[in-house]
């Protein structure tokens, strides 16, 4: 049985700085012995057991799709409350062609991750900050979504449910992927009277082919990403494709991805296609402020977090690309990406190269977030859950 009692006692345990009241707990209680119970509905190979691994080349993992064994699947209609969610085996989701999903891009998705520990537990990491994000998105975008109790209590059961396809320690994550879309039929453009909160699961190694080789990044300035008063602040999946341009592009010219300048003048750093940016100048890290355009990225946060406990000064503001000529080192930051140093920028006809050797400050800081994501580090600021 995947779902033991003393496994629920943790569950609910760990849940507490988020819930306020007894009953909200019993309610908990309630819903995850259905959702469980839905689980054990589902016909599992023979071979299951809980600490067993799938069969996977666990040591050459890129950053494709290998479904795990269950997705977790919860829908709202119009009276916006979401119930009954359940795990059911990884599969096709079935879908009005006139859903506002296809036709008008009403959707949001979230990333997170599985990490195990040496002695083989899972942690997930910081889902608190996901499941803020994706309710500030939904307010964006006009959607119901379900509430940060219930996200965190699915992407748990999902990550528990395919707990035998995350990688072991040091060869890779289960990145879980929340996706909030706007499900129900619509003609005219009006939000969906229906909403479908779905998470999926994959064993991921390195998210870039260059592994953990410094990126190659080329600043664009004729593609935006976002734009002031758009949803470049949230995780609509509106925001992906049209850099898949950009990044074609950037990528038949040798560059690992694109970094953007504000669309407004051309002239302030905003980030990567999927990650934050940050320069190093001295014992002063700077990142682009978040106002609206930029992705608030969980990792970028615990970056900033951890550079301030370790003495250095964090700015967040606007950077010009001129500074780009001036710093000592850059990285990129994301739940996808990790912490990745950046070896070259390209800017125009200039191209500037940066510190990857001996001890670079990236490194450092990605050191740390990864012993808090894996165990190694004691977490003193509560940003893991064990399940
Ligand atoms: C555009 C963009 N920026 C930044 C990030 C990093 O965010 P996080 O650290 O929460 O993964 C992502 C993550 O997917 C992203 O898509």
């Amino acid at each position: 049985m995947i779902q033991t009692n003393s496994g629920l006692r943790s569950l609910v345990q760990s849940l507490r700085p988020i819930t306020s009241s007894f009953s909200e707990i019993a309610a908990y209680c309630c819903y995850t012995s259905q959702a469980a119970s839905a689980l054990q509905q589902v016909s599992r190979p023979n071979s299951y057991s809980e600490d067993e691994y799938a069969k996977v080349d666990w040591d050459n993992l890129g950053f494709g799709i290998t479904p795990a064994d269950y997705m977790y699947t919860m829908k709202c209609s119009s009276d916006g409350k979401f119930e009954q969610g359940q795990l059911a085996p990884y599969g096709n989701v079935d879908l009005s062609p006139s859903a506002a999903v296809l036709n008008y891009g009403q959707g949001l998705y979230e990333g997170t991750k599985a990490y195990r520990t040496e002695d083989g537990r899972l942690l997930l990491f910081r889902l608190d900050q996901n499941a803020t994000r994706m309710k500030m998105g939904a307010d964006r975008l006009c959607m119901a979504c379900p509430s940060i109790y219930q996200f965190i209590d699915a992407v748990k059961q999902t990550a528990l449910a395919n707990k035998r396809w995350t990688p072991p320690r040091g060869k890779g994550t289960l990145y879980i992927r929340p996706l909030l879309i706007g499900s129900g039929p619509i003609l005219g453009l009006a939000p969906a009277p229906e909403y479908t909160f779905l998470i999926y699961a994959s064993p991921v190694g390195n998210y870039f082919k260059e592994g953990l080789k410094p990126l190659n990044l080329y600043v664009e300035d004729e593609f935006h990403r976002a734009t002031r008063g758009g949803a470049g602040g949230v995780k609509s999946i509106t925001n992906y494709a049209p850099v898949l341009k950009a990044m074609a592009r950037a990528k038949s010219r040798g560059f690992s991805d694109v970094l953007y300048l504000d669309s407004a003048n051309k002239r302030n750093l905003e980030e990567v296609s999927s990650c934050n940016i940050f320069l190093v100048k001295g014992n002063t890290i700077s990142t682009p402020a978040t106002s609206g355009t930029i992705l608030q990225g969980v990792t970028r946060r615990s970056i900033i977090e951890i550079a301030l406990d370790h003495g250095y000064q964090v700015k967040e503001r606007a950077i010009p690309v001129d500074e780009l000529m001036d710093a000592d080192e850059v990285f990129c930051t994301g739940t996808a990406v990790g912490v990745a140093p950046v070896g070259t920028i390209t800017y125009q006809d200039r191209r500037v190269e940066y510190n990857v050797g001996e001890e670079p400050v990236s490194q450092k800081l990605y050191s740390i977030l990864e012993g808090i994501k894996t165990g190694v580090i004691e977490d003193k600021k509560g940003w893991t859950i064990e399940i």
